[in-house]
């Protein structure tokens, strides 16, 4: 599997911000976003955000992503959002299967799936998460669900250049209790491992933690070998705790050159 050295740092923004917050976040992360040029930015705003705040990152190296996308082109779909439309509002990424989107609006391996597929189709490029719970993890099934996870999403897909997956296990996101480093690392590896597996070819992969990063923890995250970078929910909502995020990342950046 293709190794992506320069770390990847998105702000997953949920249903949080109004117009103006959004638009001021987005203009101070893409103002910071000039000083750290080792490190890709992405954030991804509520829907009703994306065009005023595609405007806000004009001209600066943060990419736009999405939340969330149907998988038909278009139709009738009451609240759906297609792919292309994200193309056209400027996006570049999109999360896909996100936990919250499996826990509350039943997304299931099946359409993320679909979406992954439709999002690639587009060239939009997906943000495909995974991630156990909490029983799951204490029964000793983690590698188990993450393997489920990836096959019921991969498998079948034509493998793109380039692909990101973040390990986010439900039991940290939001919680203020992430992840250890080591238990980060444990997993990256094996998603690694396990998409080489299912594609075999080589797939520029950026495999990213999520779950309570913060700017007190993110470096211990990104030493470990196998963790590209990190998708940060709470913490990208206040400019300063993201941007010194990034500064920690564009400080590591130089270790992984080359
Ligand atoms: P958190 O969320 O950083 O607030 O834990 C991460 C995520 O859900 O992407």
């Amino acid at each position: 599997m293709g190794r992506v050295r320069s770390y990847l740092i998105a702000g997953n923004w949920k249903m949080h911000t109004l117009r103006a917050e959004a638009v001021d976040l987005a203009r101070r992360v893409a103002e910071h976003a000039r000083s750290v040029p080792a490190v890709r930015v992405m954030v991804a705003p509520p829907f009703p955000w994306l065009l005023p705040v595609a405007e806000a990152l004009a001209g600066s190296p943060v990419a736009l992503g999405a939340q969330d996308v149907h998988w038909e082109r278009k139709g009738a779909y009451t609240g759906a959002v297609s792919p292309e439309m994200l193309k056209d509002a400027g996006c570049e990424y999109v999360i896909v299967g996100h936990s919250e989107r499996r826990q509350y609006f039943g997304e299931t391996d099946e359409t993320v799936f679909r979406k992954l597929q439709a999002a690639i189709s587009v060239g939009l490029r997906p943000v495909l998460c995974v991630g156990e719970t909490l029983d799951q993890r204490q029964a000793g099934w983690t590698l188990k669900v993450i393997r489920r996870q990836l096959w019921g999403a991969l498998e079948g897909l034509t493998p793109p250049a380039a692909f990101t997956i973040a390990y986010e296990p439900v039991w940290a996101i939001g919680t203020g209790v992430p992840a250890h480093p080591e238990q980060a690392q444990e997993v990256h590896a094996f998603i690694r491992a396990e998409v080489a597996r299912i594609w075999n070819a080589s797939v520029g992969l950026h495999v990213l933690y999520g779950g309570s990063v913060t700017p007190d923890n993110v470096e211990g995250f990104l030493r470990a070998p196998d963790v590209d970078g990190a998708l940060v929910g709470g913490a990208s909502l206040k400019a300063e705790a993201f941007c010194t995020i990034l500064d920690i990342a564009q400080n590591l950046s130089a270790g992984r050159s080359g």
